[in-house]
């Protein structure tokens, strides 16, 4: 049985999907551990009521480049240890560091609440033409700040550069008039759920 360790920082939604899709069989891999940054981010308390470990490994200065790099550390010493194929940011709001990325190569995953192309192109192909690819922490309220049609939810492979790694599957959610920032994040967050345990199950059968 694959072996798989979460990062998450926020509400666990995502880390719910992927728990329930475990338990129905959908996906034939084991939550070994779940790592937040904060404390009781309700993350760690859906993993505890699961049984699953949970590690909170928080920063308190992130701007701190020396606590950043040694967080890093500490965070790719604790994945270690638990040994996963696949390393899943569902929600992770801190961008990894040279050691966890130099210690699982093409084995993180990050679901991201927008269209993303497959590089670091600033455009993305839609079925309304090309359109900016949102990357970042806001890109709920900039779609709606840009009047976009539509946007969307990537799953792809994280790599060195901040949402610009390869795909694996995105899905368009339109943008209705009167949509706020939380209900459009909700829309997202239905698709992402249905879609990160998808593309978790299709990276751990490409590897
Ligand atoms: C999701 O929208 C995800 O795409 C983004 O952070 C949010 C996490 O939500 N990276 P949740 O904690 O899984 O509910």
């Amino acid at each position: 049985m694959k072996r798989i360790a979460v990062l998450a920082s926020g509400s666990g939604s995502n880390l719910q999907a992927l728990l329930d899709a475990a338990q129905r069989g959908e996906l034939p891999a084991r939550i070994v551990v779940v790592i937040t940054d904060r404390f009781l981010c309700g993350a760690d308390r859906r993993a505890a009521q699961r049984g699953i470990a949970t590690v909170c490994l928080p920063v308190r200065r992130r701007r701190d480049h020396d606590e950043r790099m040694a967080h890093d550390a500490q965070l790719a010493a604790v994945l270690a240890a638990f040994d996963p194929d696949l390393v899943v940011l569902a929600g992770w709001m801190l961008i990894l560091g040279p050691a966890v990325l130099g210690r699982f190569p093409g084995r993180i995953v990050n679901v991201h609440p927008a269209l993303l192309p497959d590089g670091d192109e600033a455009l993305v192909a839609s079925s309304h033409g090309p359109l900016p690819a949102l990357r970042g922490h806001q890109t709920v309220r900039e779609a709606l700040a840009l009047d976009m049609p539509l946007t969307g939810a990537t799953v792809h492979y994280v790599t060195e550069t901040v949402d610009a790694g390869p795909v694996i599957l995105r899905e368009e959610v339109p943008i209705f008039p009167g949509d706020d920032e939380a209900g459009l994040h909700e829309r997202i967050k239905t698709v992402e759920h249905r879609l990160l345990p998808q593309a978790v199950a299709m990276a751990l059968a490409a590897q």
